[in-house]
């Protein structure tokens, strides 16, 4: 414990503080990180949300040498004075991530439990081939733009972003047809604050508890089957809890991502020139994606002190003290870049992925799901960002920075009358059959076109209403509006359960 000759600042005692999601609602979040360090250095108080403070750590090394101290830093929640002394205010966001009682997989476990259930994590993963995740994934790309509107208005995030992720990764768990379709729902009700939160939370774990159970008879080869099987797993509520932070967290995490990279590549030009002009592969303008602006900005899973300490001279860092990593910063920290940028071309020591014993299991299937929902998107379909770049809004939540709707004119010169895989009606597994194309809205050289017929486009994790479209919006017309066809992902989300 190193103190210098600055006073001591404790959490109980600092007024004033700004709320974390002044950071990833930023147009430029750095300047937002710049002014909290210039004040309190690399270690600052905030308010996760309103009543809950922390201490938010923005240096790259203060952040890896937290992260990799499990016994210093917990991420047990009992570890929490909030939870201990019930302080957190009705209703706080942060319960999802910081429950009283911990949740049965590794993520809210230290040492030797979070060995056993990390191993059967890692294992897992490492089981799932490629081929599967990448089929399964140019799937549910494809069914998404068949359900595109176009020619016409789409939003990348509500449309694109959000389901594809969600649903590649409940693929990996094996979860396809209408229970997916169910759980996207569901999580987007609990996501949305909309009426019916308790009972989607219920079907949520009924659903989850029932595909685990099955998963014991059908020798599957995906994470659920792995994990039912796995020597590690004492029981059906390890397994549960162990799929749920892939299927809620982590498709988030996805879905950020894609969103993040399609922005620039649509937004800015420098970054346009340097990826479509060849001089950045894929692979690299991901990465720089991740340098740039990591999705994960501020990780939802904090730390708790496990004793007294002070941090950086003068932050005295109570036994039970939240401690939040601010990632994004950390990327940004001036200490591990040198001044050529080029320098950082294949670079892959960014915090994106975190570090040390939570690190993400899956940074190369995350990047396998969001290159090729990338590369599918950019393929089949001609884009134009429909908001000026600096225009776009960010979702307003503390942890994740992602474009909170993306509106662009998409129009699909590649899929001539194609035949488009879509969900069957026998919703067990995913289904090709023709794409409507009789009485739906007539798309460019014979594309069957708009295919649910209204035009709606509703956002998925807010709700105010959509942008208006500065070019004309294709989906206003009556009698197209009444067209059968293949529901958007709009009617999906919103039919009654
Ligand atoms: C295939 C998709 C993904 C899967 C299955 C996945 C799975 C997971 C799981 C299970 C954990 C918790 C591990 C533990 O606590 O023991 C985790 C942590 C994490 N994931 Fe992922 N993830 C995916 C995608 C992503 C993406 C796209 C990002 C962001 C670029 C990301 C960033 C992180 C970070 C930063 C952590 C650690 C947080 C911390 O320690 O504070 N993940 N991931």
């Amino acid at each position: 414990m190193l103190t210098d000759e600055r006073p001591l600042i404790e959490l109980a005692t600092v007024t004033d503080l700004p709320l974390l999601s002044e950071s990833t609602t930023a147009p430029d979040p750095q300047t937002v990180y710049g002014a909290w360090w210039a004040r309190w250095g690399p270690i600052a108080p905030v308010l996760i949300e309103h009543g809950v403070p922390a201490w938010l750590v923005m240096g790259y090394q203060e952040c890896c040498a937290i992260m990799r101290s499990e016994y210093s830093f917990s991420r047990d929640p009992r570890n929490w004075r909030w939870n201990q002394e019930n302080l957190l205010p009705e209703g706080a966001g942060i319960r999802a991530f910081s429950p009283p009682e911990p949740r049965a997989g590794s993520y809210h476990h230290d040492g030797e439990t979070r060995r056993r259930l990390r191993q059967a994590l890692d294992d897992a993963i490492a089981d799932l081939p490629d081929a599967q995740i990448k089929a399964a994934t140019r799937l549910v790309c494809t069914e998404a733009i068949a359900r595109f509107d176009a020619p016409g208005p789409v939003d990348l995030i509500a449309d694109y972003a959000t389901p594809v992720s969600f649903l590649a990764t409940a693929a990996m768990l094996g979860i396809e047809g209408d229970a997916a379709m169910q759980l996207m729902r569901d999580s987007e009700i609990i996501a949305r604050h909309q009426p019916g939160g308790l009972e989607a939370r219920a079907r949520i774990g009924a659903t989850l508890m029932g595909h685990v159970r099955a998963s014991r008879e059908r020798f599957g080869r995906d994470l659920t089957s792995s994990l039912v099987r796995h020597p590690n797993m004492r029981s059906d509520a390890e397994v549960v809890d162990s799929a749920a932070v892939p299927l809620h967290a982590a498709s988030m995490f996805l879905g950020a991502w894609i969103g993040r990279a399609l922005h620039l590549e649509l937004a800015d030009a420098a970054f346009r020139a340097r990826w479509s002009g060849g001089r950045l592969g894929l692979d690299d303008a991901l990465d720089q994606v991740l340098w740039r602006d990591t999705p994960v900005a501020n990780s939802c899973a904090p730390r708790y002190a496990m004793h007294d300490t002070v941090l950086d001279g003068n932050k005295a860092v109570r036994r039970g003290d939240a401690l939040v990593l601010a990632l994004s910063a950390a990327n940004h920290d001036p200490a591990v870049h040198s001044s050529d940028p080029w320098d950082e071309v294949g670079n892959r020591s960014h915090l994106a992925w975190g570090t040390g014993p939570h690190t993400c299991p899956a940074p190369a299937q995350a990047r396998l799901v969001t290159r090729t929902a990338i590369d599918v998107l950019l393929q089949q379909v001609d884009l134009t960002l429909m908001v000026p770049a600096d225009q776009v809004e960010w979702a307003p939540t503390p942890w994740v920075r992602q474009p909170r709707r993306l509106p662009a004119e998409a129009s699909l010169p590649v899929l001539h009358g194609h035949q488009v895989p879509i969900l069957g009606d026998n919703r067990d597994t995913w289904t090709t059959r023709p794409a409507p194309s009789s009485q739906a809205r007539p798309g460019p050289a014979g594309h069957p076109g708009n295919l649910d017929g209204t035009g709606d486009q509703v956002p998925w994790l807010e709700d105010t209403p959509p942008p208006t479209p500065t070019t004309p919006a294709r989906g206003s017309t009556a009698p197209e509006a009444e067209t059968p066809g293949v529901p958007s992902w709009s009617d999906l989300l919103h039919r009654s359960t």
